[in-house]
């Protein structure tokens, strides 16, 4: 098998930024609550007449030119995103037509916030087959057009955003190490979007009621995501024959510091060794590992050689990891 690992990455938030004090003023909270259960500051918000493909196509153009790569050179799209700009077509085929990417087949995976771990885990299936050469993976959400802005509980966590990363063969031995991919549907219902899709269609009700917004269970999603997120990233590094102390640097999905700190505390990482933007960004889904991991690319933060953990966790439930060597 051919090795498969990240060749360009790219990011991009949108201008609009809505502080925790801007919060204040639309719902019960305040800046302390916030800052003290989450580590959340600040979060971008997309224009109205911006949807996800336009997010995206920022940070895929960055991650293509990084690659040095022409989009007509990419054979294969995925967009991992659970805010598509619509049901049909999907926001992977709306890229590839702004792109130009002529010679590129394209789809969109939905696993919600683990979705950029599992579309560069199935990526790289496709390189290391030596099927495909260039792959670009994106995840970008705008979850600010399905938030309930009167709901405390969710509109204060997320945020939109894009990031991408160009996959292609790397040198033997290097790329994507190994991976873990789970799944958990019974607790479907703790964090979900109740209306919108052929289970219950839109109707002047639901939207009256929100059910076209994140309805979410946090207390039990926080308990599922503490346990979670380690021991995904143990799978993988099991998998990988690489133990605990050899990684260099975790990447992990941004939804709440104490959730991110559990997972360090769990893998014996300083804090140091941890990219953590959730201050500045909040919880972009989709988009939250590949933003961290191309900003911390921008910042020179990696060096050859380095072992990274990816991992995520969301709805579905799904959770997710990538070890992979730099
Ligand atoms: N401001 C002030 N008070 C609030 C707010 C707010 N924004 N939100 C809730 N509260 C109140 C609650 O009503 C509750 O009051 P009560 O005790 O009188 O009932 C109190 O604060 C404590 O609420 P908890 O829900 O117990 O607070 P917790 O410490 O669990 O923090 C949080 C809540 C931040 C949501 C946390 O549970 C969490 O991060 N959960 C995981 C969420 C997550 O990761 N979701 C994304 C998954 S990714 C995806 O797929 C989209």
């Amino acid at each position: 098998r051919n090795s498969a690992g990240i060749i360009g990455t790219g990011w991009y938030v949108p201008e609009k930024v809505i502080t925790n004090e801007d919060l204040e003023q639309m719902v019960d909270t305040s800046d302390e609550w916030i800052v003290e259960r989450t580590g959340i500051h600040e979060r971008r918000v997309a224009r109205k007449d911006q949807p996800t493909s336009d997010l995206a196509e920022r940070a895929a153009r960055m991650a293509i030119e990084n690659a040095g790569v022409k989009a007509e050179e990419l054979d294969l799209i995925i967009v991992a995103t659970m805010t598509p700009d619509r049901t049909i077509p999907s926001t992977a085929c709306i890229l590839q037509d702004r792109l130009g990417a002529t010679k590129a087949g394209a789809f969109d995976l939905s696993a919600a916030c683990s979705g950029f771990a599992y579309a560069a885990a199935t990526a790289c299936q496709f390189i290391e087959t030596g099927v495909y050469r260039h792959i670009l993976v994106v995840g970008a959400e705008t979850l600010s057009k399905v938030l309930d802005w009167t709901d405390r509980n969710t509109c204060i966590l997320f945020g939109d955003g894009a990031g991408a990363a160009v996959f292609g063969p790397v040198e033997e031995g290097y790329g994507l190490l190994s991976f873990d991919l789970g799944s958990d549907g019974a607790g479907g219902d703790l964090l979900d979007i109740p209306a919108g899709g052929s289970l219950k269609p839109l109707t002047a009700e639901s939207l009256l009621m929100h059910e076209n917004c994140i309805h979410m269970d946090g207390r039990a999603v926080f308990r599922f995501a503490v346990k979670i997120l380690g021991e995904t990233v143990e799978k993988s590094l099991a998998r990988a024959g690489i133990e605990k102390s050899e990684i260099d640097w975790l990447v992990p999905h941004q939804a709440n510091t104490r959730i991110i700190d559990a997972a360090a505390k769990r893998l014996e990482l300083p804090a140091e060794k941890v990219i953590v933007d959730i201050g500045k960004y909040g919880n972009m889904s989709a988009a939250s590992i590949p933003v961290a991991l191309a900003e911390a690319v921008q910042a020179h933060r990696f060096k050859k050689g380095d072992l990274i953990a990816l991992a995520g966790f969301g709805a579905g439930l799904t959770w997710a990891s990538c070890i992979m060597k730099w």
